[in-house]
């Protein structure tokens, strides 16, 4: 099987996203990291991109210098990852879409919810993938929930509760630092900063366990911290498009909480509770049952669970492995678009552009809530009505 050439946008040295991605796309010898515009500083990114492996002509000072260096080769690259600031996800993402390159894109895919939708659009009308990295989804246990699920081993689900709440931007007299200001700053964040960074996360882990999509939605949204414009703090009631009940809460001044993901599904048979601090252990307690901790990597676990894990029962398994399954998914779809075969149908999970425009419009609808007393709104995007 010929290898697919990869190239990455963002995450130059020092970048906290980069890393993972780079040893997420490597693990299972898919992709050759081939070319790079890896740093906002050209001659920094070109030089990291050399000390990775890069041939001096692929390793770009600018993103739209190597949009025209790979569109002029026979051998451009299959797939380019943006890892950039939010900020330019949309133009780079489109510019990619449009010159016949897959995309991975971090989140959140766009600022807008009219970007999203051009988004949509364009990968539909160009054929191209365009994923969005809501890299939890990637991880074994979070696709052995789905399974459980889909497969009814909890029976219809009645609720689901999702938190993303952590302490690292609780200090108030950090509240000025440049590296946290501009997230609470709607000039360069938009119009909503903690449901926005992680609580989307959230969100997207809700949707991708239960198959649904939230439809309707209210949210308390507060700055503890006082001089911010934007949240650092919600709560959120969502309903879903098979009647599960949802809420999240999402923080970024829950002081002693780390990363602080989790997601707990409740149906009418069984209950599950996952940790992204935890990711190897699933909880999962049967009606009437007892508490059983379900292991990554032990027998007899679903297909879809067995597909997303590579290292041996009681080792840790974390992160950019749960990245590497979302990159396993795409070498497998673009492959079979290459060769004019359908794709494995158990890899045609992974998180795509639509996923990335719904959570724009449930950034939108908190906010919109937010700002009228936790007021029903509805949040879908008007795509999708
Ligand atoms: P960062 O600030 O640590 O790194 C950003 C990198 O992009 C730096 O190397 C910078 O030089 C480079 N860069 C900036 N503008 C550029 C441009 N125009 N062209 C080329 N390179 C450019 O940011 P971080 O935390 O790595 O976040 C990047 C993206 O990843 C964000 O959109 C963020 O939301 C997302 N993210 C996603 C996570 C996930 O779990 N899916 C987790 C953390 C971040």
């Amino acid at each position: 099987m010929s290898r697919l050439r990869w190239g990455m946008i963002g995450g130059g040295e020092g970048s906290q996203i980069g890393p993972a991605h780079r040893l997420g796309a490597a693990i299972d010898g898919d992709y050759d990291f081939v070319a790079g515009a890896l740093d906002h500083r050209p001659e920094e990114g070109r030089a990291y991109g050399l000390r990775l492996g890069l041939a001096a002509d692929r390793a770009y000072g600018d993103w739209r210098e190597m949009l025209d260096g790979e569109a002029a080769r026979d051998d451009a690259i299959d797939l380019v990852t943006v890892a950039t600031p939010n900020a330019t996800h949309y133009e780079i993402t489109k510019a990619f879409l449009k010159a016949g390159i897959h995309v991975l894109c971090e989140k959140p895919m766009t600022l807008t919810v009219e970007e999203g939708e051009e988004i949509v659009a364009l990968a539909r009308e160009t054929g191209r993938i365009c994923a969005v990295n809501y890299g939890y989804s990637g991880y074994s246990l979070v696709r052995h929930m789905r399974a459980m699920v889909a497969r009814g081993d909890l029976g219809r689900i009645r609720l689901v509760k999702a938190e993303f709440a952590h302490g690292h931007h609780a200090d108030a007299a950090d509240a000025d630092n440049p590296r946290v200001r501009w997230r609470y700053d709607p000039a360069q964040a938009g119009v909503s900063a903690q449901f926005a960074d992680c609580g989307i996360h959230a969100l997207h882990m809700a949707s991708f366990v239960t198959g649904q999509e939230v439809e309707r939605l209210s949210a308390d949204t507060v700055s503890c911290i006082e001089s911010r414009v934007l949240e650092d703090d919600a709560m959120v009631n969502f309903r879903m498009s098979g009647g599960t009940v949802g809420r999240l809460w999402t923080s970024s001044v829950a002081i002693g909480r780390q990363h602080g993901l989790t997601l707990q599904v409740f149906g009418e048979k069984g209950g599950l509770r996952w940790a992204q601090e935890q990711p190897n252990q699933l909880c999962w307690m049967p009606l009437n049952g007892r508490l059983e901790i379900i292991e990554r990597g032990e027998p007899n676990l679903s297909p879809e669970a067995d597909r997303a894990t590579r290292v041996t029962i009681g080792h840790a398994e974390g992160m950019p492995l749960a990245f590497a399954n979302i990159y396993k998914d795409l070498a497998e779809t673009i492959r079979a678009r290459k060769e004019g075969r359908p794709a494995d149908p158990a890899a045609s999970i992974f998180p795509t552009a639509e996923d990335g425009l719904r959570s724009m419009a449930a950034v939108v609808a908190v906010a919109q809530s937010g700002g009228n007393h936790g007021a029903w709104v509805d949040a879908r995007p008007p795509m999708f009505r």
